[in-house]
Order: C-alpha cells, then structure tokens, then sequence
C-alpha cells in the first residue's frame, strides 16, 4: 500500500513513518539529549500527569523560558497557575462565542473561493486554507484581518527552522537562532501591545478587550500576559487549521473511493476531518520535562529530562488503531490525540472543527473533481513541530 507519506516525501526526519513505534515506544535521542516518544500509551500517560511530566521548561531551558517568553504562555504552565489562566480565557471562549462564527466562516469561505470561480488550477493554502483561519482568529482577537501577511511573515519565522530543539547546545548554535528569532517577532509583540493598550483605553466586543478586562483572583492580566497569550492565540490558532484543511483535502485525494464516500454521505465530513487529523496531525509533537524519575516504555528516564511526545506517531500506533495507515473517513471511534489530552487539551479544538466542517462543505459542493497536479506537487512546512502542507496546488 502506497501511503501518503510515500506518494509525497512527507516529512523524512519523522522516523514514526517507519513504524517504530511498537518496539520503541521511548527512545533516547543522543544526538539532541532528548527523549522520543512514539506509543499511544505512553503519550497519553504523559499528558494526564503534570505532575510527573511538567510543561515548564525554565529548569531546563533557562535562556529561552524566561519571564518575557512564559508571562501569559498558557502552553508552559502547569497547574495551579495553568487552571486560573485557562479558566479565565474559557471564560472569553465560550462554545457559544464558537458557534456563534458559524455564519462568518461560511461567509468568509464563499468570498475567498468566488475569488477562484473558474480557474482551472488554485493554491488550496494561498485561496483558502491559509485566510480563512487567520481572518477568523484576527477577528475574534479584534486585530485587522488585513494585516494576516504580517502574521504570516511572523508565523513563518516560528516555523521554518528544520532543528528539532536541542539540550546539546554547546556551541551556543540553538541559543544565537532562538536570540535572533526573538528580535525579528519583537515587532509582532509590538503590534499586539498596541492594541492591548488600545483596548484597555476603549474596550470593544472582542477577545483582546476581554482579555485586558479578566481578573484572575482579583488581579488583571499584565500587558505582558495578555500579549504573550494574545501572541499564542493569533498563531497557534490558525497555521494548525490551515495543515487541518490541505490535509484533509490531501487525504481525500489520496483516497478517492472514500473521497466519494465522503462527497455522497455529508453527514461524514466531521469523522473524515477527525481520522485527517489522526493520519497527519498537524502538531505533530509536544514537549514535557520529567519533574522526578520516570519508568516509561520500559526505559527508566532521569529527573529534567526533556520528552518530545510525537503525537503524529501515537497517532499510527498499531497498538491502539486498527490498520492505522488506512484513511478510514468513517473510523469509529477514533480517540487521537491531535488536540493533545488532558489539562493542555487544545483550547481551539471547537473552532478548528467547526472551520475544517464548514470550509469541507464548501469545497466538495463548489468542486466535484478536485485533485492535485502530479506535475505541481505540494509542499511541505518543515519544522519538526509541524505535520502538514505549505503549499497545495489543486486542478478544478
Ligand atoms: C493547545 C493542536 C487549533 C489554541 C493545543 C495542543 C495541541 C493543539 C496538540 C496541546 C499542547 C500541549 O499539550 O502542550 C491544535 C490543532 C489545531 C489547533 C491540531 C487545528 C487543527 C487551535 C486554534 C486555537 C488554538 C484554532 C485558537 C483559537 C490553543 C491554545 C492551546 C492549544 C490556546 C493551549 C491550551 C492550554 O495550554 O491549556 N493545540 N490546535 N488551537 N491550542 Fe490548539
């Protein structure tokens, strides 16, 4: 069987592509100083105990988890402080401020597809599933969705280093990029402090104002922390759906009779975007740090360790999924961890689905033959971090 990750060279450096995962479930990456872990099992033991496994890595990455980076970094926080931010912010989330968008998305979707009404060939990510996220976050932060070439200037200086992150840092190599990816995304930080400080000045009816106005135990957000969890929101909430859309569509052009399948029964877009998100998780890994010794995937591992859990490869565990190569649009039930599992449990996980069911819809009522180009190929992003397509040029 010829899987997607064949046809299209997704991603060499993941060795889960390989089916390691069984006999390895954890593995010691002596080149970086970091663990692997691969097995559905142990990811999910590790993202149900913070305790064990912290999500604050000032302890080992003290350079690069200081207070300017973690004030308001929702995702290096462990609980207490993790519970009050993330309550604070839920509150400013509602699923009903969610479903509410629904209107807006579909809008928003027709517009940028009448934009390729009657081309042969598009950029499924430049037409569609890079604008559509990033207009709806911007909007729902209260920052001008005209400015999303900017926050994709910035997007892509956080996703385009091919290094996975190193504790071998001796010749300061990692700290110098990280330095200097900090001075270039300074203007975005600048950008988002003045509209903090706009909004504190005169609130209006978006998140950013709510977010300047919440009180965590009778005390509001420093600018700081609205900034850096603004700063979050903005890019963590829309690269990720951007690879959810062009891999799905990825999928289903791999998969043609499930594509039909998909296309004659609508009622499985959702569960088709779901197994999408397991076969390609678009975050592919997420990182923790072991508080004491651990016994995971029979390895004992140290106290301060660094674990980078591939969520893509647990994901295609041949322990937990049944034929885990397979694009099965119907899979049932289908537990994945492409939002990650317990306190950390992405926080857009109801926009995102709600995105990628709406913007599916669209595309198969307004394309009945949409496919790549063998001649066009997609492209890929290539930070270890990330599962998913750049670039998708597609034939109407
Ligand atoms: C957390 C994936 C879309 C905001 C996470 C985590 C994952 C993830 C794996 C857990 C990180 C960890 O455990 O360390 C994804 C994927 C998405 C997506 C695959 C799209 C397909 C979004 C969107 C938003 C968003 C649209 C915002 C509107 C967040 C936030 C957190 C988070 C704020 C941190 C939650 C916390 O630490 O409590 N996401 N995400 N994500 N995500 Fe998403």
């Amino acid at each position: 069987m010829t899987t997607l990750a064949d046809r299209w060279g997704i991603h060499p450096s993941q060795s889960w592509l390989h089916g390691r995962q069984p006999e390895h479930p954890v593995s010691f990456d002596e080149e970086h100083g970091t663990w692997d872990v691969y097995g559905y099992a142990e990811a999910v033991e590790i993202l149900g105990d913070h305790k064990r496994f912290s999500s604050d890595f000032s302890t080992v990455f003290p350079g690069m988890a200081d207070e300017s980076q973690s004030a308001g970094n929702i995702l290096q926080m462990d609980p207490p402080d993790h519970r009050k931010l993330r309550t604070l912010v839920s509150h400013a989330f509602t699923p009903k401020m969610v479903a509410d968008l629904e209107p807006r998305i579909a809008e928003l979707t027709g517009e940028l597809l009448d934009n390729v009404a009657g081309r042969d060939e598009f950029d499924l990510v430049t037409e569609l599933a890079y604008p559509l996220p990033v207009i709806v976050i911007a909007e729902l932060l209260g920052v001008p969705g005209s400015d999303r070439e900017l926050f994709r200037k910035w997007a892509d200086l956080l996703f385009t280093d091919p290094e996975p992150l190193s504790l071998n840092d001796e010749d300061g190599e990692q700290m110098r990029r990280f330095e200097k990816q900090q001075e270039e995304l300074q203007p975005m930080l600048d950008y988002l402090h003045a509209h903090a400080a706009e909004r504190r000045r005169h609130p209006r009816e978006d998140l950013l104002s709510k977010l300047v106005q919440a009180e965590v135990d009778g005390e509001q957000l420093t600018d700081l922390q609205v900034v850096n969890f603004a700063n979050i929101l903005l890019l963590a909430g829309h690269i990720t759906t951007t690879m959810l859309l062009g891999n799905t569509v990825l999928c289903l052009d791999g998969n043609p009779d499930q594509a039909e399948r998909v296309r004659a029964d609508r009622r499985l877009v959702p569960s088709a975007i779901e197994e999408s998100l397991r076969l390609l998780s678009p975050f592919a890994q997420v990182a923790r740090v072991t508080t004491i010794e651990v016994e995971l995937g029979g390895r004992k591992i140290p106290p301060n360790q660094v674990l980078m859990v591939w969520l893509s490869a647990a994901n295609h565990d041949v322990r937990q999924f049944d034929r885990p190569d397979v694009f099965d649009p119907a899979r049932d039930p289908n537990p994945h961890l492409a939002f990650g599992r317990g306190v950390h449990f992405c926080l857009g996980a109801p926009l995102a689905r709600l995105e990628g069911r709406i913007a599916m819809n669209v595309l198969l009522d307004r394309f009945p033959t949409l496919r790549t180009d063998p001649a066009n190929p997609p492209s890929f992003m290539v930070a270890p971090s990330t599962l998913g397509v750049r670039h998708l040029p597609l034939r109407t």
